[in-house]
């Protein structure tokens, strides 16, 4: 069996990313049987390999390999593409002409773009998957193939089969195997040694000295979200290649390149929903500020009322509502210990401080001592928010960092650092 390197060498595959790797042992592992395969990935990841790479590696390797994208062939002539048709099939049908089923036989089809077939050929297709049969459009007779298939898709298939755009059957009978390929953004390793392979092609091609990219280039090409995947930065690397005079490629002139790096936000959060949410946090923690407002207005006339009589007794007798107000049931030791705190202050009883400066001063630190008491349980609480917020923003992006710092508007180093403090 040939090594993975060495496969990767004689098609051109870029890349030591592990996800990769295993893609391209699978493919060499099912390559000897008729096993169906269905190849999955976003556009640009590089799909089209791995059918190749099954078919050579095959007994198959003698026999025809022919590549299929359905996505582009239109939906009235494709049966016959696939299948062919009889003489008089339809309008235009001057002959009886093969399809691509029975000219492949003993050889590998490769259907890229599989979840754009038509329902009707859906079923043609099943058909041949169980038993390699067909029928020629326009006739009755029944045909015989021996064709091994390889699909691709960039659609999640689960969706097209809720929306009953894809048939169940059919999905399980083509994805015996599945191999998929992962988004460059995952392959971050990869990301610098294919622009640079990239940018000695094109160096080649165009006759120009190659490229070269400062670290914060290299930076953001990490950073990026590389929706076209490979495709996508092998244009960027030719454009770089062919339009920039001076060869050595800093950040600012590499985000030209890079449509919509100013906000590299994930294309679509689902905003209706977490919009909603969020403007739902947002009413709590008006709420928590607007009660923890009104409690500070009810200290303030505790307050005045200790400086007025200086006695905590009479203050509590007095204030019972407001003290269970502010401390609850369970803060009756809390609040013992604030109003102790108040008398080591030793505010002067019965005085008419406004015209005494010390003991304004005195007030000023007796309010200075509340407030900070209020600040911690402000701090508390918002912490108590803030984290409750953090939490569910990291739970709906599934941990992503980056779209939960988005979402939160905070930048990823200070959600990194939120995280750390409250240990999540
Ligand atoms: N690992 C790789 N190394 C080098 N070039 C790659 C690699 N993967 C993809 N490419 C190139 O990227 C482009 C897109 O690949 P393709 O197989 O057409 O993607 P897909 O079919 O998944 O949309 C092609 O030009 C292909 O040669
Ligand atoms: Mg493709």
């Amino acid at each position: 069996m040939e090594s993975i390197q060495a496969i990767k060498q004689r098609f051109g595959i870029i890349g030591n990313d592990p996800k990769l790797n295993r893609s391209i042992e699978k493919a060499i592992q099912v390559a000897p049987t008729d096993i169906s395969v269905l190849v999955t990935g976003e556009s640009g990841v590089g799909k089209e390999s791995i059918p190749k790479i099954i078919h050579q590696l095959s007994h198959r390797k003698h026999g025809k390999y022919i590549a299929v994208n359905c996505g582009a062939i239109p939906e009235g002539t494709i049966d016959s593409e696939l299948f062919g048709h009889e003489k008089g099939a339809f309008t235009g049908a001057t002959s009886t002409r093969s399809g691509y089923f029975e000219v492949a036989d003993g050889g590998t089809i490769f259907l890229d773009e599989v979840g754009e077939l038509p329902l009707t050929t859906q079923v043609r297709l099943l058909r041949v998957l169980e038993n390699g049969e067909f029928i020629k459009v326009g006739s009755s007779k029944v045909q015989k193939t021996d064709v091994r298939i390889v699909a691709a898709t960039n659609v999640n298939m689960f969706e097209a089969i809720k929306k009953e755009k894809f048939r169940e059957d059919l999905y399980y009978r083509l994805s015996t195997v599945e191999i998929n390929l992962p988004p460059l953004r995952d392959r971050k390793d990869d990301i610098h040694l294919l622009f640079r392979k990239f940018a000695s092609d094109f160096a080649l091609k165009y006759k120009m000295p190659t490229v070269k990219l400062t670290d914060d280039a290299v930076g953001l090409l990490l950073k990026y979200r590389w929706n076209g995947n490979i495709r996508q930065l092998r244009n960027v690397a030719e454009q770089v290649s062919v339009l920039e005079q001076n060869r050595t490629i800093n950040g600012v002139t590499l985000q030209n390149y890079l449509p919509n790096t100013g906000s590299n936000l994930p294309a679509v959060v689902s905003s209706t929903k977490s919009e909603s949410d969020f403007s739902s946090e947002r009413e709590i923690l008006y709420k928590v500020l607007f009660d923890m407002k009104s409690d500070l207005n009810d200290l303030k006339k505790l307050t005045m009322e200790l400086m007025k009589t200086g006695t905590t007794s009479d203050v509590q007798k007095d204030n019972e509502h407001l003290i269970q107000k502010i401390y609850g049931d369970d803060k009756e030791e809390d609040f013992e210990a604030s109003i102790e705190d108040l008398e080591v202050l030793s505010i002067p009883a019965h005085t008419s401080h406004t015209d005494q400066p010390e003991e304004i001063s005195t007030e000023n630190e007796d309010k200075y001592h509340f407030a900070e008491e209020i600040e911690e349980e402000e701090t508390l609480s918002l912490h108590d928010k803030e984290l409750e917020l953090i939490k569910k923003s990291l739970e709906r992006h599934s941990g992503k960092r980056k779209l939960a710092a988005a979402e939160l508007g905070i930048s990823e180093r200070t959600l990194y650092r939120k995280i750390k403090q409250f240990d999540l």
